[in-house]
């Protein structure tokens, strides 16, 4: 199951990604935002995060105008690790190396095409599970412990 969330700069993109997951039959649930008003990002990349770090969702996709400002929110919140990719190598190698559970994008720098392949990309790639790539999770983990 997928969380997924946006600001209004992401909201037609979060459309577009949300009719991709269903034709490719997975399973997500829409935290927001709902329409192109104004809001603010920490509260849907908050939102999403908490639903990732409480386990009961495998991964999220967040989006804003950058997926910078919603990304450094999700980042807040302990246990997640949001990537915001704006290319497919990206996308592969935050999951292989950083196990990454939230995907973020930014509706204003990628275009739909893109977008969608970068969520296939990210959702079909399995972490790669070396020991040196989990050592360096448990050391963000530690920073977590510290904040
Ligand atoms: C909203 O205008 C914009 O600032 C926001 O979507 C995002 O890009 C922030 O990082």
């Amino acid at each position: 199951m997928i969380a997924i969330g946006c600001d209004h700069a992401g909201f037609e993109l979060k459309q577009v990604i949300m009719t991709h997951l269903k034709d490719k039959g997975f399973e997500f649930e829409d935290f927001g935002c709902y329409s192109h008003e104004s809001v603010h990002y920490p509260i849907y990349g908050k939102k999403v995060a908490e639903a990732v770090a409480s386990g009961k969702y495998e991964k999220g996709i967040l989006i804003c105008g950058t997926g910078i400002g919603i990304s450094i929110a999700a980042n807040k919140v302990k246990g997640v690790r949001a990537a915001l990719c704006g290319d497919c190598y990206s996308a592969e190698a935050t999951r292989l190396h950083n196990d990454a559970n939230i995907l973020a994008l930014g509706a204003r720098v990628v275009g739909s095409g893109l977008a969608e392949m970068i969520v296939d990309t990210f959702l079909n790639t399995r972490f790669s599970g070396e020991q040196k790539h989990q050592t360096r999770i448990d050391m963000l983990d530690e920073l977590d412990d510290n904040m």
